[in-house]
């Protein structure tokens, strides 16, 4: 069992997690168009992942009896000035989503809900690598200079 208050909080970060999906597809579509492909897979690829993370949630509260409820997905943004704009705007969104991932593990806390609170640490973990990759890139293309480069040094290096 969770309590009503963690069922609704749950709930909550299972649509942060599909918008955070909805705004990576949205950052893919816009390096689609820029034709940047490296960028653009980068993107798919923590696309996936988010909705992956919207899962799990959705998977725990089936385990623990709760009932799953899907609510609207706002709109993501679908431009932005330039490629640094787009993983300065990744990497705030994560910084973000830590603040959320957080505020679950007080609420957690406070209810005393140790299954819970368990279950989350596997987010705490996720949500250190998603800040370090975003800076990862976003260090690179600082260094990089120009886009294209900036593309060939961030993907096609390694
Ligand atoms: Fe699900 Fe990128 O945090």
């Amino acid at each position: 069992m969770v309590s009503e208050n963690m069922e609704k909080a749950i709930n909550e970060q299972l649509n942060a997690e599909m918008y955070s999906g909805y705004l990576y597809l949205s950052m893919a579509a816009y390096f689609e168009d820029q034709d940047y492909p490296g960028f653009a897979q980068w993107m798919r690829v923590q696309a996936q992942e988010e909705l992956d993370h919207a899962m799990k949630f959705y998977d725990y509260l089936n385990t623990r009896g709760a009932r799953v409820t899907l609510t609207a997905i706002e709109a993501p943004q679908t431009e932005w000035d330039s490629i640094e704009a787009v993983f300065k705007h990744v990497l705030e969104h994560e910084q973000m989503v830590t603040s959320l991932i957080n505020n679950l593990v007080d609420i957690a806390i406070e209810e005393k809900d140790h299954a819970t609170n368990q279950f989350l640490q596997w987010y705490v973990e996720e949500q250190v690598e998603e800040e370090e990759s975003a800076m990862e890139v976003l260090g690179k293309i600082k260094r990089a200079g120009g886009a294209a480069n900036a593309e060939q040094q961030t993907f096609y290096t390694c």
